[in-house]
């Protein structure tokens, strides 16, 4: 993880991660500081490596990699997540959506998100602005810009106060 210097305090942190392998520092740095509740929208191009982020996260969780998949057809897949005593604020829950196929919030009644997103947990959001005018206060927004093949820049921005952690933890690592 190689960090693009910004103001400690700042609401958003850019990062650049020169690899595969060390997005899975990264997800387990953001998974250890996520609250138990929280709503993540992912954005970038195809390929850019919102689904491989999502993986990475629920990873750091106990899911398997191999569960966590493109919802590009289904939309919305809800992955439960096993209870584990020494990580009490861990999510019961993990819900990843990809609307990109989705024309817009009008439909979001339609494929049940309500419901989906009705109880606590994670939730990641792909191609989030289809549904921008519905997404809450309180959320983390992450970028994925592509430099290289192997590489990425990820810049996270919390909105509201819910998720301002994860970019002081991140800010944190910088100056360790
Ligand atoms: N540093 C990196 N971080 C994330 N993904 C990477 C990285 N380097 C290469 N990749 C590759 O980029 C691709 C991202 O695909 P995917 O996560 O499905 O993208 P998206 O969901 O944004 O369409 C994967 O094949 C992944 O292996
Ligand atoms: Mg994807």
């Amino acid at each position: 993880m190689c960090l693009i210097p910004q103001a400690p305090d700042a609401k958003t942190v850019a990062t650049e991660v020169p690899s595969e392998t060390a997005l899975h520092s990264l997800a387990a740095l953001v998974a250890s500081v996520l609250p138990q509740s929280a709503f993540v929208t992912l954005s970038g191009d195809l390929g850019a490596g919102k689904t491989t982020f999502v993986k990475a996260v629920a990873a750091a969780v106990g899911v398997h990699p191999s569960l966590v998949v493109s919802p590009t057809f289904g939309l919305i897949h809800l992955h439960a997540v096993c209870a584990d005593p020494l990580h009490a604020t861990r999510p019961t829950r993990i819900v990843h959506a990809d609307f990109y196929r989705l024309a817009g919030s009008t439909d979001l009644a339609e494929i049940g998100w309500g419901d989906a997103i009705g109880e606590p947990g994670w939730v990641f959001v792909e191609w989030a602005n289809r549904i921008a005018d519905v997404l809450p206060p309180d959320r983390l927004e992450v970028s994925i810009e592509v430099p290289s093949e192997t590489s990425r820049i990820f810049t996270f921005t919390s909105h509201g106060h819910g998720c301002h952690g994860v970019i002081s933890a991140i800010h944190r690592v910088n100056t360790l």
